[in-house]
Formats: C-alpha cells, structure tokens, sequence
C-alpha cells in the first residue's frame, strides 16, 4: 500500500560535489509545490542524529544553483553505520514527523539510508551525488562533469608549462576507487597515458615507451593518473620512472580537492534539478527505497540495496581510443 508522505527531510552525505546545491533547490521547490513540508537537514547523518534540522522554505534555496559546495554542508558519519547511531536518527525523524528522505550522496550514503528504511520503514530516495561516478545504473552523477572539466581546465595549463620545457608531467586526478575523472579529463586533454584503478597498469611497458619517444625527441607526455591506481599515485608513477630514466625532465602535479569545487557546469546543474524533482515524485508516488540516476537520457530508479561501486565497467573502445589517439 502506498505510504502517504507528508513531510520531508533533505541532507547532502560523503564527499560533497558541485550541483549538490542544485539538487536541494531542486527537492525543496518540487515539495513545496506540492504541498509538502520540507526540512533541510545539517550536516549529513551526523546533523540527522544531532537532530541539526531546519524548516526549508522557497527563499531558503534562492541564489544557490551557481555555488558549489553544499548549503546543508556534509559529513561521514561513522555513527550513523551502527544500528545505535540509526536509532538515534528513526527517533529524531518520528519526534518531528519527518515521514521521508532525500539523501544526496554516494554509495555509502545510500547503504545507510537503505538500513534505516529497512529498519524503521522510513521512505528514503537516493539522488546520485559524487565526483567520482562510480554508482552502478546511472551514465551521470552530479559534480562529475564539473570535476572533469575542473581537470581538463588544470592539464590544459600543464600542457603549455610541459611544452615549453619539454618536460613529462604525471599529474594525479581524483578517483579512490574509479577511475572516470582520469579517464574523460585524460581523453579530453590528448594524455599519452592514463592510469584506472580498474585497469592494470604495465608501468614497464610505459616506461618502455618514454624511452623509445625520448629516442624520437617526443619529450612533452602527459601521463595522467588517478589516485587510487594500483602503482599507487602520481609521486610513485615518477618514482619508478626516474629509477629507470634517471636523466628525464619529469614533475608531478596533484589536483587534488580543486576538483570537488566551483561553480557547477551546465550539465550538472541540469541532472540535478531533474533528479531532485523526480526524487520527490518518487516519494509522492510511493516508489521508494531506491535512488534516482539517469540512463539514455530518461530517468532510472535503481533499488537502494542493490547499489554497488561501478568497478570494472570501462569499456574497450574507450582504453583502444587512448592508445590510437595518444600514438
Ligand atoms: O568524493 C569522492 C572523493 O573526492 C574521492 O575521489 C577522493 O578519494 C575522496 O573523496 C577524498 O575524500 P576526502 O575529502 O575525505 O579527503
């Protein structure tokens, strides 16, 4: 039977990303429009346990679609993944009659929300939200396309520096887990090499072929890397670049958290603002529990205990357009 939701509670979890703000524009507005009450909830799971909960109205979310960051603010809340820690959270929800949730977040956030909604039948709708895009079921996550082109932005600017003192630059992108943001920043920038986590990394056979483009007076590469790639980072790919070349003009430059902020691209502020509308006809509608990507341009509604990290799905094509283009 369709659970009726009346009033409903917003928080931003893990690693905030640019357009997370325009996610919760996105849920606040689509409530009120349809009569619901709407609190904002500060800093992710820890405020919800904190009970650090505000009532949100229309002006609470003006002027905010430009900014990164996130308004709510964001935390881990190592608390919140004990059956104590989400006790606590069912009972701050029940004493102010919050009857459904909005988490913007990533894997991790949705695998809490999905204990508490199995626990306490509370009605919880995941929106998609990490530079990273390593959620299963969605081509686009918020803050991905920002963080991309934060890097694009970062390596075209080491590409002039390298040029002009025909140098290698190893140049570290975020991805703990995936591999995505070095992938596309990679392509989009003419990388000679770039470094997944869902790949293994032959690092002889890269250094083999620094030395043959040395020998052809190719100086100026760029190997990009993400930082959870087996080798171990970008100061570990120079290092055994340097046992072998030791003469080699090489730098090493880690993007590092530039990437989770700025104002969001137009393709982020877009998903988010149909993924927050949608999350909130999901609860009106009673499609719950699960977490709102878009695949093929159309919404998809991805159960929340069935989410997984989207390790080990690079395509083919993509890895064999690296290596022809980079040639
Ligand atoms: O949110 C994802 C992410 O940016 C990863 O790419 C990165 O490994 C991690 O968060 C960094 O986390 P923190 O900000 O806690 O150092």
């Amino acid at each position: 039977m369709q659970k009726k939701v009346n009033r409903i509670a917003v928080l931003t979890s893990g690693g905030d990303s640019p357009g997370m703000n325009a996610a919760v524009r996105a849920v606040v507005r689509t409530g009120l429009f349809y009569g619901l009450e709407v609190f904002g909830i500060m800093r992710g799971y820890q405020g919800l346990i904190e009970d650090d909960i505000f009532k949100m109205e229309s002006r609470s979310v003006a002027n905010i679609i430009q900014r990164g960051g996130t308004i709510l603010k964001t935390a881990r809340c190592k608390e919140f993944y004990t059956p104590e820690g989400r006790k606590k959270a069912y009972e701050v929800l029940k004493r102010r009659g919050i009857d459904g949730l909005v988490i913007i977040g990533g894997d991790g956030s949705f695998k809490g929300a999905m204990a508490l909604s199995k626990e306490y039948d509370i009605p919880c709708i995941g929106l998609a939200g990490t530079i990273d895009k390593d959620i299963a079921g969605t081509d686009f996550t918020i803050g991905f396309d920002t963080a991309v082109n934060t890097a694009i932005e970062a390596i075209d600017k080491i590409r002039d520096t390298a040029d002009a003192h025909d140098r290698l630059f190893i140049v570290e992108v975020m991805g703990r887990d995936a591999g995505y943001i070095a992938l596309h920043s990679g392509i989009a920038t003419g990388a000679e090499n770039i470094l997944i986590p869902e790949r293994k990394t032959n690092i002889n056979a890269i250094i083999d072929s620094l030395v043959e483009k040395e020998r052809r007076r190719k100086l100026v590469n760029i190997i990009v890397v993400a930082e959870g790639d087996e080798i171990g980072g970008a100061n570990e790919v120079a290092r055994l670049v340097k046992e072998r070349m030791p003469n080699i003009d090489a730098r090493v430059c880690i993007l590092g958290h530039i990437q989770r902020g700025g104002s969001p691209t137009g393709i982020d502020r877009l998903i988010a603002s149909r993924m927050g509308y949608h999350a909130v006809e999901c609860l009106i509608e009673g499609r719950h529990n699960v977490f709102v990507g878009i695949q093929n341009n159309r919404m998809n509604y991805i159960p929340l205990d069935s989410v997984g990290k989207k390790k080990g799905t690079i395509s083919e094509e993509w890895m064999k357009i690296v290596k022809i283009l980079a040639s």
